[in-house]
């Protein structure tokens, strides 16, 4: 089964339980840190776009995503903003090099098959001095998570992978330096990082 196909079965129920449980860290990520000049902001696997009601109204957004039953339930949250659904690939983005000011990278990079590749291609459409905040669930360097990577060949097929270290996908990338990097939920296993592109 392809990701396309199992979120395409998941979209209905994404948020029952997704929403209430992501909502804080969401918040925290976003309303802090996008500045409050007028800026082009990419949101790559944008999903039902449960992160569309944290986001300040003065920005233009384009919310990217493999899967057209998550990215219709996101133009119903878009509620007021200026919001354009792409459907796409976030390994191949459609943008023209240094095309956005910011992106968010919310519960994406331990989905896609390549993650280095789906950062590099972030950081491709980011202008200079462009920020990426990224929310997601990362393994630790050296943690062996031995029930994590068993269940990793399964989970990665139908939702998320539970193998992927941040810090090699942040190696892979030389143009993204790491300004921040804090736990949230689960202990630490989903964490709130900053980068900017230099
Ligand atoms: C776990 S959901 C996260 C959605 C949203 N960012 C959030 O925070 O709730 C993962 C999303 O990635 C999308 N997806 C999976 N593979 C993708 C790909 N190669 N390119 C773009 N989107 C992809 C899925 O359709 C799904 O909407």
């Amino acid at each position: 089964m392809s990701l396309k196909h199992s979120y395409s079965l998941i979209a209905p129920f994404y948020d029952v339980f997704l929403e209430a449980v992501t909502r804080a860290p969401r918040r925290k990520s976003l309303t802090s840190l996008l500045p409050n000049v007028p800026q082009d902001v990419f949101i790559n696997g944008v999903g039902t776009g449960l992160d569309l009601p944290h986001l300040p109204q003065q920005h233009r957004y384009v919310g990217l995503d493999l899967t057209p039953g998550m990215l219709r339930r996101s133009l119903r949250r878009r509620d007021g903003l200026h919001f354009r659904a792409v459907q796409g690939n976030a390994e191949r983005l459609p943008f023209a090099d240094e095309s956005f000011d910011a992106a968010i990278l919310h519960l994406i990079l331990a989905v896609v098959p390549d993650p280095a590749h789906c950062l590099a291609e972030t950081a491709r459409v980011l202008r200079p001095g462009g920020s990426i905040l990224v929310f997601d669930k990362f393994l630790r360097q050296g943690e062996r998570g031995l029930w994590k990577r068993a269940m990793n060949p399964l989970l990665r097929r139908v939702a998320t992978r539970l193998d992927v270290v941040f810090e090699e996908l942040l190696g892979a990338v030389p143009t993204l330096q790491l300004i921040s990097d804090e736990p949230t939920l689960a202990a630490g296993w989903f964490r709130l990082i900053r980068l900017r592109k230099g």
